[in-house]
């Protein structure tokens, strides 16, 4: 079997290569013209300092022969249905908490400092990704001024409201220059967010290699190009379910920028158009299926998981669930206790 390394090398040699490699020090000075918005983002960063960073940047994690690891696995099995089971606790009450959680609940928990001194960036890294899954994988199409295109998995991503349809991605620091989707989103204001089924994971996850500023990922990863109408990125033809986009604001964490390191941003995009597969929603294109959707959820290390079970828990209105409780409690209920409550207004 084909390592990626000698995958990757075999691909490039067998491709004509379209773009304009930058140095780390000429990022800043360059970019700093062409930006669109006025940022340090791009300020140079010594080579010196982005070389020792380089040596303690560890976010791509050596998985000694992974090609070895997978053989061992059972097949992916593509046919699983998403099986709906009941609630894992169908007879919980109000007030009940976690039941039969005590040992549990005993279990003690210890206290981090994220900015400690002697605690290292990477601690951080592994503990939120492995303590905040599964996180939806956003998949970014962008272009730059030149109308270079990019196309990289962000999973510091999530919808934040519908009411405007808002999203948000975080841009991590790194040695070297900032994330070229960052780049772009602050040089045009365009991109578009592609969902990210199971089918497509190996393709996704290909696009995520740090290749040169200006290589598109869309080469790399094979995967198709489709029209945009309020923006000028493609959206990406096998997504269930395409978002097209502009930026409103922008949060840099200059205060927290790392000697040899880029800046760490996070990015607010406000949705223009909603792009949904035919076939894959109900008639008014209110409810995607998810067994069309068949999401994946980036875990932490290099895991990622899908869904194989769902259940249902239906959300409560107070005044109905008070309307419920009185008709059980109150044969129960003494009349000064009946009084007390009709004083108060509750029934
Ligand atoms: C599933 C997945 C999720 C990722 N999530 C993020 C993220 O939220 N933020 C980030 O800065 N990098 C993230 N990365 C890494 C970027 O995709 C990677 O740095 C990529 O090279 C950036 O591409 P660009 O420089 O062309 O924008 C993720 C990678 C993968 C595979």
């Amino acid at each position: 079997m084909m390592t990626g390394t000698r995958a990757i090398s075999r691909f490039i040699s067998n491709q004509t290569w379209n773009f304009t490699p930058i140095s780390v020090s000429r990022v800043g000075s360059h970019s700093l013209n062409q930006l669109r918005m006025s940022s340090s983002a791009t300020a140079a960063v010594s080579e010196a300092e982005t070389a020792a960073a380089q040596k303690s940047y560890q976010i791509i994690q050596d998985c000694g022969n992974f090609d070895e690891t997978q053989a061992r696995r059972p097949d992916f099995d593509h046919s699983k249905p998403i099986e709906v089971t009941k609630s894992p606790n169908p007879n919980w009450e109000y007030g009940q908490g976690v039941p039969n959680n005590r040992a549990n609940l005993a279990g003690k928990h210890h206290e981090i400092d994220p900015y400690a001194s002697d605690r290292p960036m990477i601690n951080n890294y592994r503990l939120l990704v492995s303590g905040i899954a599964p996180r939806p994988v956003g998949f970014l199409s962008t272009m730059n001024s030149k109308g270079e295109k990019n196309l990289s998995p962000f999973s510091y991503f999530q919808v934040i409201d519908h009411d405007p349809p808002m999203f948000i991605v975080g841009f991590s620091s790194r040695p070297s220059r900032v994330k070229d989707t960052y780049r772009n989103l602050r040089e045009t204001g365009e991109c578009v967010i592609n969902t990210v089924s199971e089918n497509m994971i190996e393709a996704v996850n290909a696009t995520s290699i740090d290749a040169p500023y200006g290589v598109s990922e869309w080469d790399v990863s094979g995967l198709h190009e489709a029209p945009s109408t309020t923006v000028k990125p493609s959206r990406v033809a096998e997504s269930v379910f395409n978002i097209e986009g502009k930026v409103i604001d922008i949060k840099e964490f200059t205060d927290h920028q790392q000697p040899g390191m880029s800046l760490a941003a996070t990015v607010l995009i406000k949705a223009t158009r909603f792009w949904v597969k035919e076939g894959t929603a109900n008639e008014d294109y209110s409810h995607i299926d998810l067994e069309k959707l068949r999401p994946v959820g980036q875990l932490g290390g290099i895991s990622y998981g899908r869904i194989g079970s769902t259940f249902e828990q239906p959300r409560k209105r107070w005044s109905e669930e008070i309307e419920i409780d009185k008709l059980d409690k109150i044969v129960e209920l003494t009349i000064p206790e009946v009084l007390i409550l009709v004083f108060r207004k509750i029934i």
